[in-house]
């Protein structure tokens, strides 16, 4: 089998997660490299997207040890078709516990062939200054480690004659998966004095919770506090300052400091 052509798939509110794949593709050096965002809204309900044969690399981030909901619900719309798949999540460095079973389980049943795994590290969505959190990550070393990967895929995907033969992939987890969090009620708000009206904030969230009427509205239902509004602000109006969200953003600062580093499973 050859990975000439690749195709990156993901859920990436804050763009670690693609960072991270655009790596490995790099390491891949693949002639053709295609994008599948899953993160705008309309991805939960636009046509199916089906595979031909490329090598996916499937990328998502990791929320509370598992999947973002929202993500595995876009992934699990997709059509493997018996195409091979790199399954990579992203974590801010604290654990990311059974997202990467989750997300290797979810890309069989979805009809891809998982041919490689890795859990890489991004900087937490709850990063700000006054909390670091594996702030700037991932750095010239994570992204050097995402093409020693990269090329580690391309060797094992070589020496594949036939893709239904190889054995299924081990990736670190347990099943049953832990439960879920649900994060109720502790939307970013805004700084009304701050905001510019510039829309940014409802440009990139991925549920389109965010509306302007007059002042931009939250719907905190729909909200999956990934933060991408509060990074993309540019004026700082937006931000994440539930007292639940910085306590959580004290306990990372103080408890997840020594840096932790990818794991690659092939
Ligand atoms: C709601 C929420 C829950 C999170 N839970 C975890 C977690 O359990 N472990 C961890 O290390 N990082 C956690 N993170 C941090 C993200 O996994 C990390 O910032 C990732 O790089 C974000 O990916 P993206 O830039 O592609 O959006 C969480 C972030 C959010 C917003």
């Amino acid at each position: 089998m050859n990975a000439n052509t690749v195709k990156l798939i993901y859920f990436s509110p804050t763009g670690t997660t693609k960072s991270i794949l655009e790596g490995i593709a790099q390491g891949l050096q693949a002639e053709t490299v295609k994008h599948l965002d899953l993160t705008p809204p309309d991805a939960s309900t636009r046509a199916i997207d089906e595979m031909h044969r490329e090598l996916a690399i499937v990328g998502a981030p990791v929320y509370g040890g598992r999947l973002p909901p929202d993500a595995a619900q876009r992934l699990r719309r997709l059509k493997g078709n018996d195409t091979p798949a790199v399954v990579v999540v992203v974590y801010g460095n604290r654990e990311y516990e059974d997202a990467l079973l989750e997300l290797n389980d979810l890309a069989a049943e979805a009809g891809f062939i998982p041919v490689a795994g890795g859990a890489f590290i991004g900087e937490h969505s709850f990063d700000s200054e006054a909390m670091p959190i594996a702030t700037g990550r991932p750095d010239e070393q994570d992204l050097k480690k995402a093409a020693e990967f990269g090329r580690a895929i391309r060797q094992k995907v070589a020496g594949i004659d036939v893709l239904a033969e190889t054995l299924p992939l081990e990736v670190s987890g347990e099943f049953p998966y832990k439960e879920s969090h649900k994060w109720q009620d502790v939307s970013p708000t805004t700084r009304e004095g701050a905001c510019i009206r510039c829309e940014t904030c409802i440009t990139v969230c991925p549920t389109a919770a965010i509306s302007m009427n007059g002042t931009l509205e939250t719907d905190t239902d729909a909200c999956i506090v990934c933060c991408a509004c509060v990074k993309a602000c540019p004026t700082g109006a937006r931000v994440a300052d539930h007292p639940r969200i910085k306590r959580i953003q004290e306990w990372l600062s103080t408890n997840y400091r020594a840096r932790k580093e990818p794991e690659t499973f092939l």
